[in-house]
C-alpha cells in the first residue's frame, strides 16, 4: 500500500523513507500523491451519478501542492479564512467551488470571498449576516449565502472535535433557521443558495452524520416552501479514518446514507472532508536522538515534537509509531515514550509502545497527514519541518524547511 515494508525499509509508494531522510533531513512530513488521489476518488465514486461537490478541507493539510493535486482533480473547497482562500487561488482553485465557514470571518475576509467571486458563504450567526450584506452592498454585489445551521446531534467524537451540539459555538440554532431565511431573503444583497451543517470530525459512526443529514434536508424542504430555492444541501466533512484498530469506516456508507436522505430531489449534494482524504496519506518522519532510561520509563528522545505534530498533546490522540527499518524476527522490543525535544510534559507523540529502536534510527509516525503540518507551530524557536511528497519512485519538495533566521525575520527591537 502507501507506506509498506520492501525488502525490509518503510516506504512511501516506491521510495524509502531512509532516502527521504537522507536528502531532506528530519522531521520531515511524507505524502503520497496516489493515496491522495485514491481517498478523493472513493467519494467521487459513492457520489457517481449524483449532481454533487466534493469540497475538500483546507484546514486538515493546506500545503500547496495538495491544493493544487485536489484542483487538478476537480474538487471545491471549504476555507475558513482569508489566508486558506489566498492558499487555494495561489493553488489554480476554482473560486466558484469554494465555501467559507467559521463563526468570525472579518469584513475584509468577506470582501476578499465576494471580490474572488466564491461559490458561498456559510452564515454561522444573524450578525453576520448583517455585516455580509453590508459589505455586498458596498461591494455593489448579492452575497450568495448558506446558513450553517447546527442540528442539535451528537457526533460522539472529542469533546474539542464536536461541533452539532447545542453549546456549540458553531452554527446557528436549528429553531432560527426558517426566521433567519426569511431575514437574508429579503435583504438586498443577499442571495440565499443553500443550507449546510458540520456536527463534528472523527466520526467513527455514520448514524450520527446521517441523522445530521436528514434533519437538514426536512428543514431545506421547510425553507423551499417558504419560497426560498436552495441549490446545494452540505451535509459537511468529519469522515473518520483508522488510526489504531478502529473499525472500518467506509466513506461509501456515509455518502450512501446522504444520498438515500436526499432522494429524488433537484439539489446539489456537498460534502467537506478534510481527514479522510489526507490523514492517511501522509507521515512525520523523525530520527531518535537519544534514548533515555528513567527510573520508571524509558524514552526515545526523536527530533519532532509537538509543535510538529500537537494531535497527541491536544486530543490524546494515538499515532501508530513504526521504525523505518522492519525489526528482525524475533527482535527484542523495548518499552518507550517516544517524546520531543520541548519543555513541556504533553510533549509527547507516543506513550508505552513496544518498539526495536536505538539512537540514530528512524521512525514514521503514522497517519499524520491531516491536521499534522497545517497545526504546527513555531514553539521553543523550533523551525517547522520540511513536507515531501511522494509519487512513485520520486520525491518532491513541496516546502522547504524554515531557517531559524526567517523565525524572527518579521521582529525588531525598538531604538530605545
Ligand atoms: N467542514 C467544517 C465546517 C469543519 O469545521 C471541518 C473540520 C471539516 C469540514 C473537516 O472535517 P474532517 O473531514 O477533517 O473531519 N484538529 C482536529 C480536527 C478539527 C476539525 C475542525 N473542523 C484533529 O486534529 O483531530
Amino acid at each position: 500500500m502507501d507506506f509498506a515494508y520492501r525488502n525490509s525499509a518503510l516506504c512511501a509508494e516506491q521510495l524509502p523513507l531512509e532516502e527521504i531522510a537522507r536528502r531532506f533531513g528530519t522531521p520531515c512530513y511524507v505524502y503520497s500523491r496516489a493515496a491522495i488521489e485514491r481517498h478523493y476518488g472513493d467519494y467521487v465514486q459513492s457520489l457517481d451519478g449524483h449532481q454533487a461537490l466534493v469540497a475538500y478541507s483546507v484546514k486538515a493539510n493546506a500545503n500547496l501542492a495538495v491544493l493544487a493535486l485536489m484542483a487538478r482533480l476537480g474538487a471545491g473547497f471549504d476555507i475558513v479564512s482569508g489566508g486558506e482562500l489566498a492558499r487555494v487561488l495561489a493553488a489554480g482553485g476554482d473560486p466558484r467551488r469554494v465555501l467559507f465557514s467559521g463563526v468570525g470571518k472579518s469584513e475584509i475576509e468577506i470582501a476578499q470571498a465576494l471580490e474572488a467571486g466564491i461559490l458561498c458563504l456559510n452564515i454561522e450567526s444573524e450578525a453576520e449576516l448583517e455585516r455580509v450584506d453590508a459589505v455586498a452592498s458596498r461591494l455593489g454585489q448579492r452575497a450568495p449565502i448558506a446558513l450553517r445551521v447546527n442540528p442539535e446531534i451528537d457526533a460522539k467524537t472529542h469533546p474539542y472535535i464536536s461541533t452539532g451540539l447545542r453549546k456549540s459555538k458553531f452554527g446557528v440554532p436549528f429553531a432560527d433557521a426558517e426566521r433567519l431565511y426569511q431575514e437574508a431573503a429579503r435583504r438586498k444583497h443577499i442571495e440565499p443558495i443553500g443550507i449546510g451543517c458540520h456536527i463534528g470530525s472523527l466520526l467513527a459512526d455514520p448514524a450520527p452524520w446521517i441523522e445530521a443529514a436528514e434533519r437538514v434536508i426536512e428543514l431545506a424542504d421547510r425553507v423551499e416552501r417558504m419560497g426560498v430555492s436552495l441549490a446545494h444541501i452540505d451535509v459537511g466533512g468529519g469522515i473518520g479514518i483508522r488510526y489504531r484498530d478502529e473499525p472500518g469506516r467506509s466513506v461509501a456508507e456515509f455518502v450512501a446514507g446522504a444520498l438515500r436522505a436526499l432522494g429524488a430531489r433537484r439539489q446539489r449534494l456537498i460534502v467537506d472532508p478534510g481527514r479522510s482524504i489526507v490523514g492517511n496519506a501522509g507521515v512525520l518522519l523523525t530520527r531518535v536522538e537519544y534514548v533515555k532510561r528513567g527510573p520508571d520509563r524509558s524514552f526515545l528522545v526523536v527530533d519532532a515534537a509537538m509543535n510538529d505534530l500537537l494531535r497527541p498533546a491536544l486530543y490524546d490522540a494515538w499515532h501508530e509509531v513504526r521504525t523505518v527499518r522492519e525489526p528482525a524476527p524475533g527482535a527484542t522490543l523495548g518499552t518507550y515514550d517516544v517524546v520531543g525535544p520541548i519543555c513541556e510534559s504533553a510533549d509527547f507523540l507516543a506513550k508505552d509502545r513496544p518498539l526495536a529502536a536505538t539512537a540514530g534510527d528512524l521512525l514514521a509516525v503514522m497517519s499524520a497527514g491531516a491536521y499534522g503540518m497545517s497545526m504546527s507551530s513555531n514553539y521553543n524557536a523550533r523551525p517547522r519541518a520540511a513536507e515531501v511528497m511522494v509519487d512513485g519512485a520520486a520525491a518532491h519538495l513541496v516546502r522547504r524547511r524554515e531557517s531559524v533566521q526567517e523565525l524572527f525575520a518579521g521582529e525588531s527591537i525598538p531604538a530605545w
